[in-house]
């Protein structure tokens, strides 16, 4: 089968180098790909948002499965316009995906499923927020409802500090996704991420991970896109993912279907695993970066064969999704001045001396040029390796890190600390 992958970062190498051992794949077709992905697939060019150009690259190609990466085009409605086109998309279309889209869209839904997550309120003005502010107590929480690449959100330890946030907001300090906002509650606990496969109906666990925000060291520094993970995440023991599935994630997924606007793909919770119990932060609607690339380390199945399954609404008729018993990591290499912004250029080498010993390395933000691997992100490289155990796989990580030239980049020492210290 003809397979068309959308995007260009470490998750999508992850998801192309996985396609690509599909004895079901016939051809990969990427864009806009990356110098990692090429690896695995003829690149592309089709200009990102134009729907009607991608339904004509699909006819040309006679693609047979959409696989969309980011939430962008998932929250544009470029499923929607496929699947009216008759071609079958790994997920969701854009109503669903509201539950990345907008917080409070998820908020009001959970507040209709009951579904366990922090105590809101939706607001469309500071002069109505602010007032409100003294209803959650500090820290208080205060988001903006729309997509703001991971930096809408502001956790607040003074009142100043809140007002000021909530004023940013409408500001347009995050552009358009301000317009709204939502203040919540702030929750104590650990986070972890719980990723589920959905095919509008069926829903079944597809593996645990924790990711890093914070830049630096000692999870200090400003927040980014996530700066190293881990799978599986034991912190999420099989109680804890049992009551995730029946109070959370089944919830979620039988409320959309009722609505009549099913979800279908990847439903990625980002949890809070409080003394009471696992409660949503927010969703999702496509796999973690880098979470992604240790779930696909892990994942022993044939992606292509999932994947079209789930896009064809017949998740239900496979057999559940196998993992390795080991541990995956992955370490992210960024460049400096990230997550502000980040040198460009420079020349990266070694790659292949540093997955010699069975690391594999992501490309999250390459570019060739003139026939040399050079830096063109934030985040650069996602350093990945397996192990017996979580130590094995950072030893083994970090081991291959070491091997890689590429003078500007930075990378976090303490990926999986949590973990480890508990071990
Ligand atoms: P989000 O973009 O919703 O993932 O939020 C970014 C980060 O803010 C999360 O990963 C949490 O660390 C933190 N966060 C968001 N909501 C809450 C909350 N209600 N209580 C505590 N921390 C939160
Ligand atoms: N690593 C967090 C995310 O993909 O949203």
């Amino acid at each position: 089968m003809n397979v068309l992958l959308l995007g260009s970062g470490g998750r999508e190498h992850a998801l192309a180098w996985k396609l690509a051992q599909s004895p079901k794949l016939t051809k990969l077709f990427a864009s806009p790909g990356n110098p990692g992905i090429a690896e695995h697939a003829e690149i592309v060019e089709i200009k990102d948002g134009d729907h009607r150009a991608t339904i004509d690259f699909c006819l040309k190609k006679t693609i047979e499965l959409v696989v969309i990466g980011p939430e962008a085009p998932l929250v544009d409605g470029l499923a929607d316009n496929l699947r009216t086109m008759g071609f079958a998309v790994f997920g969701p279309n854009k109503e669903a995906a509201q539950l990345e889209g907008s917080k409070g869209f998820t908020k009001d839904l959970c507040a209709e499923a009951n579904i366990p997550t922090a105590r809101y309120e939706r607001f469309s003005s500071a002069e109505a927020a602010i007032p409100a502010l003294a209803n959650f107590g500090l820290p208080v929480v205060i988001k903006a409802d729309g997509l703001a690449a991971g930096k809408g959100v502001v956790i607040a330890e003074t009142s100043a500090d809140a007002e000021a946030a909530v004023e940013g907001m409408f500001d347009g300090n995050f552009g358009k996704a301000g317009a709204e906002i939502v203040i919540e509650e702030f929750l104590v606990g650990e986070e972890a991420s719980f990723f589920a496969l959905v095919d509008g109906e069926t829903v079944v666990p597809f593996g645990t991970a924790q990711d890093h925000k914070r830049v630096g060291d000692g999870d200090t520094g400003l927040n980014t896109g996530g700066m190293g993970a881990y799978s599986p995440a034991p912190v999420l023991d099989d109680k804890s993912i049992d009551r995730v599935m029946t109070e959370i994630v089944k919830p979620t997924v039988e409320t959309l279907a009722n609505r009549g606007t099913p979800f279908n793909g990847v439903l990625f919770a980002g949890l809070m695993l409080t003394e009471s119990g696992p409660q949503l932060i927010e969703y999702n609607v496509r796999f973690g970066d880098p979470e992604c690339q240790v779930l696909m380390m892990r994942y022993k199945g044939d992606l292509v064969e999932l994947m079209y399954a789930i896009a064809q609404g017949e998740l239900g008729g496979m057999e559940k999704p196998r993992f390795s018993a080991d541990s995956a990591m992955t370490v992210v290499m960024a460049a400096k001045g990230y997550p502000g912004t980040p040198e460009k250029g420079c020349k990266i080498d070694k790659i292949e001396a540093a997955e010699a010993k069975g690391a594999k390395i992501f490309h999250a933000g390459t570019a060739s040029e003139d026939g040399k691997l050079v830096a063109s992100g934030g985040r650069v490289l996602n350093v990945t390796a397996m192990g017996k155990n979580l130590k094995k796989a950072r030893d083994a990580a970090y081991s291959a890190i070491e091997k890689v030239d590429f003078a500007d980049g930075f990378y976090r020492s303490d990926i999986g600390w949590r973990e480890l210290e508990r071990s």
